[in-house]
């Protein structure tokens, strides 16, 4: 929670303020895609992201009007090493990855448009409309449940 919640909180609300005072700038904050949802075998870490996603979208509506641009980034298919760190596979996932420069390109647009939230790579953000929660919920949970499971058969 210091990780994922508290430095989000602390870094926007020392940025913020400074930001406000001079009119202009912009914050990204990183969520995850499917946070808010939450996710089976990874429920603590998607109930952090979800707040990052809230504290997001209420701090994009209430810095709009002062010149502040606040932007969620959602990823949930960018190629980096978390992908090994998780343990999972990348023949498991239902995408290629994209590239993290990419998936930053992308969402520095997002925010020059003044957008509140981007799940970065077109393909994920189909796929995220058209999957219901539910079944995205346990297909999440069942790949992270398969790479703890892993994980631990390694340790
Ligand atoms: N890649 C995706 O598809 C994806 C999907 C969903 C959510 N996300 C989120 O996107 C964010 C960035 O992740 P990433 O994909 O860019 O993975 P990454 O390349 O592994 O980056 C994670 C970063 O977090 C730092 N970190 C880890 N534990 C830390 C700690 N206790 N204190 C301070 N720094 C710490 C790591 O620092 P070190 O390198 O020094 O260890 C690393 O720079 C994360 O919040 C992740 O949950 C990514």
């Amino acid at each position: 929670m210091r990780l994922n919640a508290g430095a989000h909180l602390d870094l926007t609300h020392a940025f913020a303020r400074r930001l406000a005072d001079r009119g202009r700038g912009g914050i990204v904050l990183v969520s995850a895609l499917g946070a808010s949802a939450g996710i089976p075998n990874m429920a603590h870490e998607a109930g952090s992201k979800a707040y990052v996603d809230a504290l997001g979208t209420a701090l994009h509506h209430e810095l709009g009007p002062v010149g502040v641009r606040v932007l969620v980034m959602r990823p949930g298919n960018v190629d980096t090493p978390i992908i090994e760190a998780f343990g999972l596979d990348r023949g498991d996932l239902p995408l290629r990855p994209i590239s993290a420069a990419a998936a930053v390109r992308e969402t520095l647009g997002a925010l020059a448009r003044g957008r509140v939230v981007h799940v970065p790579d077109r393909r994920m953000r189909l796929l995220a409309r058209l999957l219901p929660t539910a079944l995205a919920v346990r297909v999440n949970g069942r790949m992270l449940g398969r790479a703890a499971a892993a994980r631990a058969a390694a340790a």
